[in-house]
């Protein structure tokens, strides 16, 4: 979910509905905005998009103060009733809130009991107790900060107070929140994208402060009380960035700069000897870890997978890749010196931040975040971060970032093999550059990708994605995309796995992707088209310059063995991109999804 706050001297109702549209990635099944002026707070709140809000917000009311919000359904089905602001029943306190609250049951039957909920959300039970405690004589604020030591669980939340038409009352835990300010006005917001509409000035806010935001100043005091000074600093992102320009999906326009993307790694991974380097101190860390463990989650799990390969397979350092929502709970046996790998590329995933808490607050190991957006929650609180330079990602179905992160990974493995003497018989430099010329190949291929989406799934139920080594990882990825924006079912399988069992869901006609770029089993993988093209599969080889056969549909241009996934995988998106589209799929906002999942 995504949240906005405005206080300052404009109309608040536009710059709030901006400001959600910017945030809609982060969730988009309903969405609301609350403002107050002299009247009162007007509550405006709709299933669906931000484009749905904006048709049922009344022109004529004009405030200049006001919270936003933009849902992704956890408790609740997506509904106007359970669409954020929440309002509790005297009408005083109107609050949007973005997290989960794990004891609102019990603070319902402890505080709640005489009162009628109006919604199934454990928001609306912190929006009644701030209403309780200010009836049995609490200010505002002490109210506030009385209910926030009750609340178990991640929030960010922004409320507002009938009686008060100066300040909105703001608060975190776990969940990204940020304050902009201005002059005149201040803002608040769960992305600084959000807000970049008014003002580049972003303070962060720590777990469990209070912070009452107020037309002309931001006061920031700890849960307890004690007052907090925090400079602000400068959001460094162009607000162009985040426009789709003349492209009819970001998805489409991010493909395109995937490999303006690898070239710009390139450089920002160069020294003054134009070899590639990483941060010392990191270094330091890999090589000094005698595991490491890479927690991840989506796209960027599939991408540790080939991270490991090349920690493994370069630097000679054993690494283990794990689901960031199963490690919490089920952790396997530590080495000794292990060091945490994050990948996230909006560095804000609740379920890999829950993971970074344990390991690092609560057992003291050091961590690494990989991620995409530079002063994000993940980075934030890790020891060390490695930038993927790609820019912001809008579009939900991560392409970029994904290519991103394998480039950065084989840049710190390679970085890390040379530093503990491994004889390295290439050149990752000039590997990473033919690379981004092979992956600008395929997204000038786009024509040819789109004739294979007709081809092959147009009238498909179900796809599968095969490969074998690295292959089988990109495999998964590609089986990944096609799900997020077609809804097509599809499955990533190890080309010698999927005659143990799934082969029995080969009917006449099925799709089958098998990826042929690994030389040393180019010739298993062909063997397992075989097995399923004799049970009827409708087979799709893509294979690579050097080891390509007669009949291989799709060729990707040869580029050093280690980095296939890099190119592999813009031919996948592509065939998912234009599935999706002939479907009539929303590529960029696929049902259900959120491009930042900020609840566990
Ligand atoms: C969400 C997105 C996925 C993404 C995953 C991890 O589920 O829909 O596309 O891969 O989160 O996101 P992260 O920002 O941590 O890479």
């Amino acid at each position: 979910c995504g949240i906005v706050g405005y206080n300052g001297e404009l109309d608040a109702k536009e710059i709030l509905l901006k400001g959600l549209e910017k945030l809609e990635y982060r969730g988009y099944d309903s969405a609301g905005i609350a403002v107050r002026n002299d009247e009162g707070v007007t509550v405006f709140k709709e299933k669906g998009r931000i484009a749905d809000l904006r048709t049922a917000v009344n022109d004529d009311v004009a405030a200049t103060i006001g919270i936003g919000h933009t849902r992704w359904a956890t408790h609740g089905v997506p509904n106007q009733l359970n669409a954020h602001p929440h309002q509790s029943t005297t009408g005083r306190y109107t609050l949007v809130h973005n997290g989960v609250i794990e004891n609102y049951h019990l603070l319902q039957k402890a505080y709640l009991k005489g009162i009628q909920m109006q919604s199934d959300t454990d928001t609306e039970v912190i929006v009644q107790l701030v209403d309780l405690f200010a009836k049995e004589g609490l200010s505002t604020v002490e109210a506030f900060r009385k209910t926030l030591s009750l609340l178990h669980g991640s929030y960010a939340l922004a409320l507002l107070d009938q009686e008060d038409e100066e300040t909105i009352y703001v608060a975190k835990n776990k969940s990204p929140l940020l304050v902009g300010v201005g002059d005149g006005f201040n803002v608040v917001a769960s992305d600084a994208m959000a807000m970049l509409q008014v003002t580049d000035q972003f303070v962060e806010l720590r777990d469990k402060e209070v912070v009452l935001v107020h037309r002309d100043k931001v006061e920031i005091s700890t849960l307890d009380g004690t007052p907090v000074e925090r400079k602000p600093y400068k959001a460094e992102l162009d607000a162009s960035d985040i426009e789709k320009g003349t492209y009819p999906h970001y998805m489409l326009k991010e493909m395109d700069e995937q490999p303006a993307v690898v070239r710009k790694i390139i450089q920002a991974y160069s020294n003054n000897d134009e070899d590639l380097t990483i941060d010392d101190n990191i270094l330091e860390a890999i090589n000094q870890a005698d595991r490491l463990y890479i927690i991840a989650a989506g796209t960027s799990y599939h991408a540790g997978l080939i991270g490991k390969q090349y920690f493994e397979k370069i630097a000679g350092i054993p690494v283990e890749v794990h689901i960031s929502s199963e490690f919490g709970y089920n952790m396997p046996l530590l080495s000794e010196k292990p060091l945490f790998i994050f990948i996230s590329q909006s560095g804000e995933t609740a379920d890999s931040r829950q993971v970074l808490v344990k390991v690092k607050e609560e057992m003291g190991y050091p961590a690494l975040t990989v991620t995409n957006v530079p002063g994000s929650t993940l980075s934030r609180e890790s020891d060390y971060t490695l930038l993927l330079h790609a820019g912001p990602e809008i579009a939900v179905a991560s392409t970029k970032a994904y290519v991103a992160q394998v480039a950065v990974l084989s840049i710190a493995a390679y970085v890390a093999g040379k530093a503990k003497g491994k004889d390295l018989d290439f050149d990752l430099k000039q590997e990473l550059a033919i690379a981004a010329n092979g992956i600008q190949t395929m997204v000038d291929s786009k024509e040819e990708l789109e004739q294979i989406a007709e081809d092959y799934l147009k009238i498909a139920r179900n796809a599968f994605f095969i490969g074998r080594n690295l292959d089988f990882y990109v495999s998964s990825e590609g089986a990944l995309k096609l799900k997020e924006i077609s809804y097509i079912q599809a499955e990533g399988f190890a080309g010698g796995e999927l005659k143990h069992g799934t082969i029995a869901l080969i009917e006449e006609g099925t799709p089958v992707f098998a990826l042929a770029t690994q030389e040393q089993v180019s010739l298993n993988i062909r063997g397992n088209v075989k097995e399923v093209v004799a049970r009827g599969a409708n087979a799709c080889i893509i294979s690579m310059e050097g080891i390509e056969e007669e009949g291989d549909r799709f060729v990707i241009p040869k580029v050093h063995q280690l980095l296939t996934p890099l190119v592999s995988v813009v031919p996948l998106q592509l065939i998912s991109y234009y599935a999706a589209l002939h479907r009539r799929c929303d590529v960029d906002k696929p049902r259900n999804l959120a491009k930042s999942v900020t609840v566990e």
